[in-house]
């Protein structure tokens, strides 16, 4: 698998001067937010949509300003939202680190996440990114509709395959999927263009989260996330909707019992994901992944060959592939 370092070596000079622009988008006069905020960019992640904004620009075109502008608004929006989530899901771990709620509590989070997530439209309308804003600003809000179902169906604990790729495709998908447009809406590529991108987005966006889901399943996983949590916040995910699906009657309403009652009980949590591990949950999910991937690269392989190009394939196998 090729690292994130090599993927990243084509916009090399761009990620640099993004982080900075980054780094800068945050400022406030209030000194909790930047202690916060200084929190947030010594904990920072993979950054993975930022890559996507800028590769996608690259494979089309020459990077602009509106590309800068693109990776920022986007990364800005995921952290917000990631803020938010850790709130959401009662979840202490983040990157390795403790999560903003577990140093801060829940009033200061969400006000950080506000606070972010109106730098990010301030920063498209000072800079009239109106295109950018109008596909980021519809992903937001699929991802909080996304998240909402998925809650609304953890308290009936009833997910179908189906309502789960919806809950995921609105949830991560479509931020991704802004991801890849605007990248390329940033170097005015046609229409057609940006829309067989966004579909490419779409897709890696799908695989991405079932692979965030199986962490969950793995006890050693090297994410800095929790495991188990999913369970614990009643979340059906991939690999236990399939093992339920395929089990009895008896065995699933014990199961769903278990996730009702006993979600806060780590040793039951445990007999639930070696459930999950005894019924090929994982390896279904896994091949699920791997049709997504596929879909994704299909798309990719109509575009001409460049670096960029390259990047992005190996990009999408590091989705799939990652250890964080
Ligand atoms: C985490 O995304 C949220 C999901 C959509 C699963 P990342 O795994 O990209 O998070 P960071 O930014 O690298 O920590
Ligand atoms: C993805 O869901 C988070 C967002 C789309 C905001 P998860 O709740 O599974 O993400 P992690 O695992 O906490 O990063
Ligand atoms: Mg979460
Ligand atoms: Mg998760």
């Amino acid at each position: 698998m090729s690292s994130l370092k090599s993927i990243k070596a084509p916009i090399k000079n761009e990620i640099k001067e993004f982080e900075q622009v980054f780094k800068n988008s945050m400022r406030s006069n209030v000194p909790l937010l930047n202690i916060v905020t200084n929190y947030i960019l010594k904990t920072k992640g993979k950054q993975i949509r930022p890559i996507f904004v800028f590769l996608s620009a690259k494979l089309h075109g020459a990077i602009t300003q509106s590309t800068y502008n693109a990776a920022t608004l986007v990364e800005l929006m995921h952290t917000a939202t990631l803020v938010h989530d850790d709130v959401v899901d009662e979840s202490y771990q983040r990157r390795g680190f403790f999560s903003i709620n577990a140093l801060w509590k829940n009033k200061i989070s969400v006000l950080i996440g506000d606070y972010l997530l109106s730098k990010g439209l301030l920063l498209a309308v000072h800079n009239k990114e109106f295109d950018t804003l109008q596909i980021i600003s519809d992903a937001v809000r699929e991802m909080a509709e996304g998240e909402l179902l998925q809650m609304e169906k953890a308290r009936k604990l009833k997910t179908t395959e189906e309502v789960y790729f919806e809950i995921i495709r609105k949830k991560t998908a479509t931020l991704l999927a802004a991801c890849t447009a605007a990248g390329t809406k940033s170097v005015n590529a046609d229409e057609k263009t940006v829309e067989k991108m966004r579909l490419f987005g779409e897709y890696v966006g799908i695989a991405f989260q079932i692979k965030d889901d199986l962490f969950d399943y793995q006890s050693d996983n090297k994410t800095g996330k929790p495991s188990g949590n999913d369970i614990q916040e009643k979340k059906m995910t991939l690999p236990l909707i399939y093992s339920l699906n395929k089990s009895n009657g008896n065995i699933r309403r014990s199961i769903k019992k278990i996730i009702s009652k006993h979600n806060n009980d780590s040793k039951k949590v445990q007999e639930i994901i070696d459930f999950v591990q005894n019924s090929g949950g994982i390896q279904y999910a896994e091949e699920k992944m791997k049709e997504y991937q596929t879909l994704a690269l299909n798309i990719l392989k109509e575009f001409p060959e460049n670096q960029a190009r390259e990047s992005l394939f190996e990009l999408v196998d590091f989705v799939i592939e990652r250890k964080k």
